[in-house]
């Protein structure tokens, strides 16, 4: 049994408030800091919306402390977890604050999506306590956490990190080097990267990309890891695949002239009813449901395969 840890949280909104809920959730002390009122206000709240819709017990939500003062909720932290907005300067300076203010024992990590560590953490004289925890949205439905090291990083904290996160049920995976997009983003991208050029270059539509995706190997992905299945396909297969589809993808440096096009007409997704695609209310409402009882079958059928 994993001890109790005291866990900080800065930055209440849709990834902290989840990450919070998952160390409470496992009997952590949690201590949450926003800058905004209201999203300390309702923080307990959201998080027991979130646990009875995984019809869960709501009362581990004791657990969970909103704190109006940065100092105040970091003080005691054995670990304290940043998801606050994703500006380098804001958690430069947030860095530079939580070393002076949590204890020197404590491990400091960033939910950064995309940015470098090593950039974040560059003013900490304490920088071997510090790294990335990258977490997906929402943090208690996906397992997944990547653990990002800087140079800097102590390897025994990253590996403490990695048991920690282990001990609550999450799925850490350790980056060795800390490239920007870490892991999962780089994959997650580059995918995307194509699938616009695919539709820039007249193919198919929009539609049709995610149509195949969601119909062929994404049926596949959540069992079968793209290496895995070049092993399972066999390695001499993969390289005459290579030799005759990677001169035509796309390797365009740099976001892709369609994507700008798109926004300069306005054009920004769902918050705007159309990006590469139109939506009404009730698709996007459907849509989110959708992914949450998608996310949670995947939880149970994880558990029986
Ligand atoms: N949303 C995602 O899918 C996702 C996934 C992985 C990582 N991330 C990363 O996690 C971080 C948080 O993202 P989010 O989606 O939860 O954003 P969010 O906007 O929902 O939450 C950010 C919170 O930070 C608070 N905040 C703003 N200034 C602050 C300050 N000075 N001190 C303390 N809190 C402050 C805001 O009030 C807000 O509650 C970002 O770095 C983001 O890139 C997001």
């Amino acid at each position: 049994m994993y001890s109790k840890k005291s866990i900080a949280v800065v930055g209440a909104g849709l990834m902290g408030h989840g990450i919070a809920q998952v160390f409470a959730a496992a009997g952590h002390m949690v201590t949450v800091f926003d800058r905004d009122y209201k999203a300390l206000s309702t923080l307990r709240a959201r998080i027991e919306d979130n646990l009875e819709d995984l019809e869960q017990d709501t009362s581990v939500v004791k657990n969970v402390f909103p704190i109006e003062d940065l100092r105040e909720c970091v003080v005691k932290a054995d670990v304290v977890f940043e998801a606050g907005p994703e500006n380098l300067e804001f958690k430069k300076t947030l860095f530079e604050q939580l070393e002076s203010h949590a204890p020197k024992h404590a491990i400091l990590a960033s939910n950064t999506s995309v940015m470098p560590i090593t950039e974040i953490m560059a003013n900490l004289r304490t920088g071997y306590r510090a790294m990335g925890t990258h977490w997906w949205n929402p943090p208690y439905l996906v397992p997944l956490v990547e653990v990002i090291k800087t140079k800097e990083t102590d390897s025994n904290l990253a590996q403490e990190m990695f048991d920690l996160l282990t001990s609550v049920g999450k799925t850490p995976a350790m980056v060795e080097k800390d490239v920007p997009g870490f892991i999962g983003n780089r994959l997650q991208h580059a995918l995307w990267r194509e699938a616009i050029a695919l539709v820039a270059e007249g193919v198919c539509d929009a539609k049709t990309i995610d149509t195949v995706v969601k119909k062929s190997f994404g049926r596949r992905l959540s069992v079968l890891g793209p290496l895995e299945n070049a092993d399972l396909v066999g390695i001499d297969l993969t390289l005459a695949i290579h030799e005759t589809v990677l001169p035509f993808i796309d390797r365009t440096a740099g976001p892709s002239p369609y994507l700008k096009k798109l926004i300069n007409d306005g054009h920004l997704g769902m918050k705007s009813g159309e990006g590469f695609r139109k939506w009404t209310p009730d698709e996007q409402t459907q849509l989110r449901q959708k992914i949450l009882k998608h996310l949670k079958a995947m939880n149970i059928a994880d558990q029986q395969i």
